[in-house]
């Protein structure tokens, strides 16, 4: 006797797939998992004692829902200093990873049958946090000719009188893709002219890879501010996947309901992992370390490039941002019978684990992450290719 909502839930097409490769690894059988939607390096030493000495310092109870001040502060000062925005630390609320804080932000502002811009191929919770909260996803078909880089056009084409947000997602998962800062400022122009509000998730701003002029949309003007709520995470740019903690900022009556809603969801993010994440604001090691990290990507992506280019019939948009890409296999997916039965194949014959394009909305294409060594990105191209060679 479940409630409609849960109805409104698809069956993942990754589940099956998951629990598959969880169970042929358990077997000591050797796949490659191009599959991870996290870096696969540790969190930084110095940001573990601090939250090892928050423990030992007693940071053990109930904070204020919002955050711990010192946190909401730095956040406020991290935003002006790298994104040129001015939040005053009560605009800001922690929260258990980016991903609650952009289910608070649909929770609050959505009304049943209310339209919301969906920028697609998407990274799959925004569709079904929409539809759990009573929204309508509308789905922009981002262009490959375009490099999947949404334009003023795709939205204006898709606006209603019952548009109610646009999700922005750049860097974007899972296209690696980001967007135009020209092309933003036009878009956020028109949102503003008619009444639409903004969801900018920024959780990969870190890892751009090309010397690409990243713009954070709430830095446009301050009217452009006021309809932006500007979500982020430490999970990507610190490795902290594991240890939930993202927030959002946004005009502070706002701000009071996120964290009103917070309070009945969860209570608090965690306490003393909230420390952590204040340590890797303010210790000056964490540039260094995004810099490492960056590079150990950026040499990867290269490989995985330059691999998946050397497939007959493949096509490759060389992503400039985060740790995916997103090559077109159409030629190999149609033979199979579909992008899902074409991972299934992959995991089966090559022992490689990749995520179907139909997740994110868009068919025929695979997202493969490239948080994994050279060499093993090397042999599981390798095995993708000589699998290739049997797919009838
Ligand atoms: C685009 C995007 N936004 C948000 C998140 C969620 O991050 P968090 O771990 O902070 O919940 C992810 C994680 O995969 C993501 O890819």
């Amino acid at each position: 006797m479940l409630s409609r909502r849960i109805g409104v839930l698809k069956p993942s097409p990754t589940i099956a797939l998951t629990s598959k490769v969880r169970e042929l690894k358990k077997k000591g059988i050797d796949v490659i998992g191009f599959g991870a939607g996290e870096p696969d390096i540790d969190t930084p030493d110095f940001i573990k004692e601090a939250c090892i000495k928050a423990i030992k310092d007693g940071k053990t109870k109930y904070p204020p829902s919002a955050g711990i001040p010192e946190l909401r502060e730095a956040i406020a000062e991290k935003l002006k200093r790298e994104n040129n925005v001015e939040y005053k630390p009560s605009e800001v609320v922690v929260t258990v990873g980016a991903k609650l804080a952009l289910y608070l932000i649909f929770y609050a502002l959505i009304d049943d049958g209310d339209e919301v811009l969906l920028p697609t191929p998407y990274w799959v919770t925004y569709e079904d946090q929409i539809k759990l909260c009573g929204g309508r996803p509308v789905y922009i078909k981002l262009s490959p000719q375009r490099e999947f880089k949404l334009t003023y056009e795709d939205v204006t084409k898709n606006i209603t009188t019952k548009t109610k947000l646009i999700v922005i997602n750049s860097p974007a998962n899972p296209t690696g893709m980001v967007f135009d800062p020209d092309e933003l400022k036009k878009i956020a122009e028109l949102c503003l002219e008619r009444n639409i509000l903004i969801i900018s998730d920024e959780c990969y701003e870190h890892l751009i890879y090309e010397n690409l002029p990243f713009k954070s949309i709430a830095s446009f003007s301050e009217d452009i501010k006021k309809i932006t709520f500007t979500v982020n995470s430490f999970s990507k740019t610190f490795s902290m996947t594991g240890w939930r903690v993202g927030y959002v900022a946004c005009p502070e009556n706002y701000a009071k309901i996120l964290s009103g809603l917070n309070s009945q969801f969860v209570s608090n993010t965690t306490t003393f992992a909230q420390y952590g994440a204040l340590e890797a604001l303010k210790n000056p090691e964490s540039k260094r370390f995004i810099e490492s990290v960056k590079n150990l990507f950026r040499k990867r992506r290269d490989v995985i490039v330059e691999g998946l280019r050397s497939i007959d019939g493949v096509k490759v948009i060389k992503p400039e941002a985060t740790f995916f890409i997103f090559p077109d296999f159409t030629p190999y997916t149609e033979r199979a019978g579909g992008d899902v039965k074409f991972a299934e194949y992959l995991l089966e014959k090559a022992l490689v684990a990749v995520v179907p394009g139909s997740a994110f909305g868009m068919e025929g294409y695979l997202r493969m992450s490239f948080a994994l060594d050279v060499e093993h990105i090397e042999k599981g191209i390798e095995r993708i290719k000589l699998s290739l060679e049997e797919l009838e």
